[in-house]
């Protein structure tokens, strides 16, 4: 008989549950986003952020149990993100999960949401081999690292200021076009073209990434053009990250020839990324592992699937951890693994 976890994550502007059984089926994933809340702004406002989830949590979880059609007390267990995020975003899921499962007598399992992103392959392939090249591209991060068994990573290299999600923000948000950037930018790129010859910032230098000198270059090109084609401004822009990122995974899979290419965090819903992606595995002869478009960026359904990876390793935790906004992933030394 399947075992059922709740997963709740609720660690930026995505209030969201789900449950999952122990062999990854997704039962229900419910995610409440807030975008409109924080559209006016162009960013995440943390403090709307976290009354936001305040209200919304209840409701949401109510609504993931209900639609997988099980009841709190069947659970085998409840986990939660513990970060990386906004501090009081995260305090809300984890205060509700750990009253969930006090009051339901189960364990609760603490997520590190990086990890949460990297097991979100599994939503769309239960078989996934290892090792991968694993490509992490949020709103909050730009990371190649390589999985070489499960829950062991190894960091290749990140960003060394903005992340991607960010920079496509921010720009969207200095065009004026609205929140989140990401499928905005996207969508106009499909109308424009690559002709402003926008920098590659360091394509060629090793595996780390820098989007700050590209975003100021869209920003001054704009300022010094008094009429400028908009969707030539997003596909210029989108092509020169695309490229940027595609050198980098080029390299590594030169340099590794893992057989799996794993794209995650809410830039791999871009359906630019992921024919690039696609290309660059056929190419190499690697499998590409990428998670089905709505669930690439933040839901519970992979909260619940790196929670049973957890679970099953190491079981319950203490109740009593608290929130971690910096957290990262554990890195085994480069060059050799050991388990985290
Ligand atoms: O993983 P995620 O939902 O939240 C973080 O963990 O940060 O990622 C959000 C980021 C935002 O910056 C958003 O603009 C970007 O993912 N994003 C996209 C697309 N959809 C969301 N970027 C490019 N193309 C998209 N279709
Ligand atoms: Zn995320």
């Amino acid at each position: 008989m399947n075992r059922y976890l709740l997963a709740i994550e609720t660690s930026c502007d995505e209030t969201a549950a789900a449950v999952i059984s122990d062999d990854y089926e997704v039962r229900s994933s419910v995610v409440a986003s807030q975008i409109d809340l924080h559209a006016e702004y162009g960013g995440v406002v943390p403090e709307l952020a976290s009354r936001a989830h305040v209200e919304l949590i209840t409701p949401i979880v109510n609504q993931a149990l209900g639609e997988a059609g099980i009841s709190g007390r069947t659970l085998s267990a409840v986990a939660v993100t513990s970060g990386p995020g906004l501090v009081g975003a995260l305090l809300v899921g984890m205060a509700t999960a750990k009253s969930l499962a006090f009051g339901w007598g189960v364990p609760i399992v603490s997520v590190n949401h990086l990890e949460g992103h990297l097991a979100s392959v599994f939503l769309a392939n239960r078989a996934v081999p290892f090792p991968q090249t694993a490509l992490l591209v949020s709103g909050g991060h730009c990371m190649l690292t390589r999985a070489t068994a499960l829950g062991t990573y190894q960091l290749l290299g990140e960003t060394v200021d903005d992340s991607i999600g960010e920079a496509y923000d921010k720009i969207a948000r200095y065009l004026g076009l609205g929140y989140p950037g990401g499928p905005i930018l996207d969508r106009l790129a499909g109308a424009g073209e690559d002709v402003l010859n926008f920098p590659r910032p360091m394509i060629q230098d090793g595996y780390e990434f820098s989007f700050s000198g590209l975003k100021t270059a869209v920003v001054n090109y704009v300022r010094k053009e008094p009429v400028f084609d908009v969707a030539d401004v997003a596909a210029s822009f989108v092509a020169a990250c695309m490229d940027v990122l595609c050198a980098k995974l080029r390299r590594a899979l030169e340099e590794f020839g893992d057989p799996a290419l794993a794209i995650v965090g809410g830039v791999a819903a871009s359906p630019i990324l992921r024919d690039r992606a696609r290309a660059l595995a056929d190419e190499f002869g690697s499998q590409l592992l990428i998670p089905p478009q709505s669930l690439a960026t933040d839901n519970a359904a992979m909260i619940g699937i790196a929670g049973w990876q957890k679970f099953a390793a190491g079981g319950g935790d203490d109740p009593r951890f608290g929130p971690q906004p910096d957290l990262r992933l554990t890195f085994a030394a480069p060059g050799h693994v050991r388990p985290v």
